[in-house]
């Protein structure tokens, strides 16, 4: 049951309105749809109208008002089928019965805390109602809800309120209209007893926008930060990209379960609480952030996925990468470009890097897949993002906006693809974008190389560039692609050197367009060997492999006038370092000083900011090691030769980071602005290296931050620090923290669940055994899961990958159970073991030897079965 992208094809029939009336109560909800429907054109007479559903029962079955007869009509679980329609418009009217509270798959309509809410994308609306649940189909949508007053005085759906009022017997109803044709993945409702806060925004036009967000009770005070970052991206829209918003209410809805972070549903937004709700005394730094970010890109969803949606679902990273772009972009306006810039590269290599290089490659635009929730991914978003991100640097800020322009004017009210999207900005700018579209279709991270030579006599600078992407699964060939090289010569003394001629390759300005496997460009003019500064602003989503030396990179380091090259280049010598090590050639001690002086600048610089130091004080983690190794990894290795080259690199440096600490402190009361943020940042990246370094009463001091902390920020860290590290304090810390903390909020022990699955240290397994052997441990609740399973397979290296298995079991047990309880958690989980084919023999082998238990374990889903086939395959 592949579906491929090549026979998509529209449907013979068109839902154009759709008017549900919900009828809720505590034993079920009763949904009764009447569909306005219609035939295509060319649609033929007898064509069958077959309609998406899942788990559904049908009640009863009517068209025009007319009951079928049992041998008009076919309906099952899965769909229902009207074997002869008639061919002309007509209303279908179905009724079917939902039992939301028993959902714990978190698709279609399920409750929450008590509050009913819905999830419908990709394909949950076919759990609500018998529908063409197919983002092409967009229909005029029109819901009556009703509902006992006492447990849901709060009704809502998409669109304006119309009417509103007394149902009798203790009932009461609200309806909503959307004036805007969507499809029915944007569909939502929420029914509860809930709490909100409510603002407003005026638009650029004028019009006054009513604005709320909803949560349980007592949580009012927690969503302000969310409110702010919602003004703020309706304002930025509107200066960046000139988007009003276009309905005259906004709602947000928080909800404890959640299958992931957030949802785009028109006019009313539904989100995984731990998105919406902050306070300095139970989310962090990184909470407020990923507040920010993603009310943000919801918001934004509302032109780019809303307004303007996907033909088909292979389409996705049309709404999403591009959405990803523009949140990274008001983030960036927001707060600090190049710390922003930086954290992102991170988290591409961290996420998206592993996936690109391992069984589950797969294209930004898939061709083919067999469940589309597993392509939710950071291929994707992030990789998508990365894609939009290179259009606008080959194009120019300028370029890149009268491009969107042509789009929204063109595409508003469509259901559109990624060629439509390239064509807008082909013919904006009057380029030809056709080599450029392999970004989308092709899998794997290119390998970009790099040499270069000088010759002083003629003054000629010549830099080699080749390109080279391994096969991916499905893709044995691979084509060039359009790599845009952002780049400065650097000359002896720190500034940037200018040529009078280039030949050999396209060069503009200070962009290098490699678009064939080889390039070999000659820059004349030059008066002096330069220092190469390559892929500034990481302005292409590629490996690249240098052949600097240390001295080189460290004198990138000082001098770039490129941030992220500057943070780069101390990386690199990190990571250069301790690959040799890992494979047996150890560094020598001028190297490690020359990187400790390095440090020490960097820290003691007067123009970098915190939040910059914080980033680059850190060797990369042990997963971009194990990944730039690429083949036969211990992960034991790996952790013990990076936790003895932190030491050596940072102890010398002991004194420096204590003062620096201590420098840092502050009595100011908390505030999440990028400066303060920084400020913290760096702080507990100080006592981090303090710590893994062994600096004399390190431990202490880390206990003492835990224990003096005044806020999550910087207790977690503390917490962190000592867990990791595993100080004599750890374990008294995590069960104060467990017992302070934890115990009477969810979103806390969803912190102390990651910590306690991070620990490198043997007994995390048996301990995370016993954590979900507690009766009252929710495992209906993903951020609980995550927390715990994905944390451990994702960031726990030397556990996951234990040479006696006992951590590949512990995933695959868990997966199997969770699977009967939510599938698209479960797949999710499961993707954990993507590292398995770069891992040694004894673990390569301890890997598959639980895939292939997992495949013998009874019925899997469609969703971890998919998974695991790919995973399989490599
Ligand atoms: N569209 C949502 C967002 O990007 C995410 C929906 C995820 N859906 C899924 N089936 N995984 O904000
Ligand atoms: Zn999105």
């Amino acid at each position: 049951d592949t579906i491929y992208l090549k026979d998509y094809a529209a449907s013979p029939y068109r839902i154009v309105s759709a008017d549900l009336d919900f009828r809720i109560t505590e034993a079920d909800t009763r949904v009764r749809a009447l569909l306005t429907i219609e035939p295509r054109e060319d649609t033929a007479a007898g064509t069958p109208l077959v309609l998406d559903g899942n788990e559904l029962t049908l009640g009863s079955i009517a068209i025009d008002g007319a009951p079928l007869v049992l041998s008009a009509y076919g309906a099952d679980a899965s769909g229902l089928t009207v074997f002869e329609p008639p061919l002309r418009r007509f209303v279908l009217e179905t009724e079917v019965t939902l039992k939301p509270e028993g959902n714990t798959r978190l698709m279609g309509l399920y409750r929450s805390g008590g509050t009913w809410c819905t999830q419908c994308e990709a394909e949950g609306f076919r759990r609500i109602t018998y529908y063409l649940d197919r983002p092409d189909n967009l229909a005029l949508f029109k819901v009556r809800i009703t509902a006992p007053l006492n447990v849901a005085p709060v009704l809502l759906s998409n669109g304006n309120l119309i009417d509103q009022g007394d149902a009798g017997e203790g009932m009461h109803f609200a309806v909503w209209e959307d004036p805007f044709p969507k499809p029915s993945y944007l569909f939502a409702l929420v029914a509860g007893d809930l709490g909100s806060i409510t603002d407003s925004f005026t638009t650029a036009s004028g019009r006054k926008v009513a604005l709320a967000i909803y949560c349980s009770h007592g949580k009012e005070d927690q969503c302000l930060w969310a409110m702010d970052s919602l003004k703020r991206s309706m304002a930025w829209d509107e200066r960046r990209f000139g988007r009003e918003y276009d309905l005259d209410i906004f709602n947000i809805v928080a909800v404890s379960d959640f299958n992931f972070g957030a949802m785009e549903n028109k006019g009313l937004n539904i989100f995984n609480d731990k998105l919406v709700f902050a306070q300095p005394e139970s989310a962090t730094d990184a909470d407020y952030d990923g507040i920010e970010r993603v009310i943000a890109h919801e918001y934004f969803h509302n032109w780019t996925g809303n307004r303007i949606t996907c033909r088909d679902w292979f389409q996705l990273c049309l709404k999403e990468g591009l959405t990803v772009y523009r949140d990274q972009e008001f983030t960036s306006d927001e707060r600090s470009r190049p710390v922003k810039r930086i954290s992102d590269v991170v988290g591409l290599r961290s996420g998206q890097f592993p996936e690109d290089g391992g069984p589950l490659a797969h294209p930004a635009r898939p061709d083919q897949y067999s469940e589309i929730n597993n392509f939710y991914t950071a291929t994707v978003y992030e990789k998508g993002a990365e894609i939009v991100r290179m259009l606008a640097t080959l194009l120019g800020e300028a370029g890149f906006r009268k491009g969107m322009d042509l789009y929204f004017e063109r595409h508003d009210g469509q259901a559109t693809t990624i060629e439509a999207f390239l064509a807008v900005f082909a013919e904006a700018n009057d380029v030809d974008l056709e080599q450029f579209k392999t970004w989308y279709l092709q899998a794997g991270t290119p390998r970009l190389s790099v040499s270069d030579s000088y010759d002083g006599a003629s003054q000629t600078y010549t830099l080699k560039l080749g390109q080279q992407t391994q096969p991916t699964p499905g893709q044995p060939t691979k084509q060039a692609l359009v790599l845009p090289i952002k780049f400065g010569l650097i000359g002896p003394n720190g500034s940037e050197m200018s040529w009078t001629g280039v030949s050999g390759g396209t060069v503009r300005d200070d962009m290098i367009v490699l678009d064939t496997a080889e390039a070999e460009i000659r820059f004349t003019g030059v008066p002096n060997k330069p220092v190469p500064s390559l892929l500034r602003g990481f302005s292409a989503p590629v490996n690249m492999d240098t052949t600097l030396s240390q001295a080189d990179q460290l004198f990138l380091a000082q001098h770039d006038s490129d941030p992220f090259n500057r943070w780069q280049a101390l990386q690199d010598v990190g990571m250069a370092l301790a690959v040799a090590a890992i494979g047996g050639t150890p560094w020598s001690q001028q190297a490690v000083t020359a990187l400790s002086q390095a440090m020490a600048e960097t820290l003691a610089s007067e123009t970098l900011d915190d939040a910059f130091k914080a980033l680059a004080l850190n060797l990369p983690a042990e997963a971009q090691i194990s990944r730039t190794i690429g083949k036969d990894i211990d992960p034991d290795r790996v952790h013990m030769v990076r936790a003895a080259l932190l030491k050596a690199v940072f102890t010398p440096l002991a004194l420096q980071l204590l003062q620096t600490y201590r420098k840092l402190s502050s009595d100011a009361p908390y505030a999440p602005d990028a400066a303060s943020t920084g400020r913290r940042a760096l702080r507990n990246r100080l006592l981090g290296l303090l710590v893994s370094s062994d600096a004399a009463g390190a431990a202490d001091l880390a206990a003492q931050q835990y224990a003096g902390a005044r806020n999550m920020t910087d207790r977690l860290a503390a917490l962190s620090v000592s867990a990791l590290a595993w100080t004599p304090d750890a374990e008294a810390l995590l069960a104060h923290f467990h017992t302070n903390f934890a115990a009477t909020n969810p979103l806390v022990l969803d912190k102390w669940l990651a910590v306690t699955a991070s620990v490198p240290q043997d007994m995390v397994i048996d301990r995370m055994r016993a954590v979900l052997a507690d009766p009252n441990f929710p495992k209906t609740n993903p951020n609980r899961l995550r927390s715990l399973v994905g944390v451990f397979s994702m960031a726990n290296p030397t556990q996951f990958a234990r040479a006696d298995g006992a951590g590949f079991r512990f995933v695959a047990e868990t997966v199997v159970e969770i699977d009967s309880i939510n599938p698209q958690v479960a797949a999710r989980l499961l993707t954990g073991f993507r590292v398995w084919p770069m891992l040694e023999e004894e673990r390569r082998a301890a890997a598959k030897t639980a895939l292939l238990w997992l495949e013998t374990s009874g019925s899997l889903s469609r969703n971890t079965a998919d998974i695991l086939t790919r995973m399989l395959a490599s």
